[in-house]
């Protein structure tokens, strides 16, 4: 556990990712990251697949963004780590979560622009072995090109075989131990980041 007390104050983790489908294994496992971050101190925020529904197909300079875009945008701006979740779908990351890292071209001309000096933790669920690495591979260039910090730990999740249940098999148990640490890297990044507040803005320029 992090002693936070000499922090400015505790890191804010936002969780991006889930599925349509209500208790998708994807949104599941983007809750146990979460829960890892927690642990290690961090406030913790999610935009799940309900929320990343409402957020409209972007299209750069069309209109307004909605209220459901500018929330999303408003706690994107203000967090000091991420943990993304994707399903793989047909080989790549699935349009609901892209669309939503998307719309952070909305903040290109922040102060932190996009993702900019913040750790991001990248998870991904598949229905098999086959397109999990692929999918993850392409999810963490989509940090890069968003200037996150993907963290060391990636995960695949097979969920045609993980059910992320503490009663499940050993492959679970272990899955979900590998969740959690992500959530702790994210939040102990932040907090690494949160004591050089000048090199950060340096870095950003
Ligand atoms: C439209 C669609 C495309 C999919 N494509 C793939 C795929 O290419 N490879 C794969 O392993 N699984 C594929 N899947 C399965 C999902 O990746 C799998 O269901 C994933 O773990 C999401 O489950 P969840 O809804 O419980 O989060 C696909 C599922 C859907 C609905």
């Amino acid at each position: 556990m992090v002693d936070w007390t000499a922090a400015p104050r505790p890191p804010l983790v936002i969780g991006i990712g889930g599925t349509g489908r209500p208790d998708s294994t994807t949104e599941r496992a983007l809750r146990l990251a979460l829960d890892g971050a927690a642990r290690a101190g961090a406030e913790v925020r999610m935009f799940g697949g309900e929320d990343l529904g409402r957020l409209p197909v972007f299209l750069p300079g069309r209109g307004e963004p909605t209220a459901a875009t500018r929330e999303f945008l408003d706690q994107v701006a203000r967090a000091d780590g991420f943990v993304l979740a994707s399903p793989s779908y047909h080989g790549g990351v699935a349009a609901l979560v892209k669309n939503a890292l998307d719309h952070l071209e909305e903040l290109r001309h922040d102060p932190r622009p996009y993702l900019d000096g913040r750790a991001v933790g990248c998870v991904v669920t598949a229905a098999g072995w086959q397109t999990g690495g692929g999918t993850l591979a392409s999810l963490r260039a989509t940090v890069h090109a968003l200037r996150g910090w993907p963290t060391p730990l990636g995960i695949t999740v097979n969920s045609a075989e993980q059910k992320l249940r503490d009663d499940g098999t050993e492959a679970d148990r272990r899955c979900l131990e590998q969740l959690a640490l992500v959530g702790r890297q994210v939040a102990e990044f932040a907090l690494g980041r949160s004591f050089a507040p000048r090199a950060a803005a340096g870095a950003a320029r």
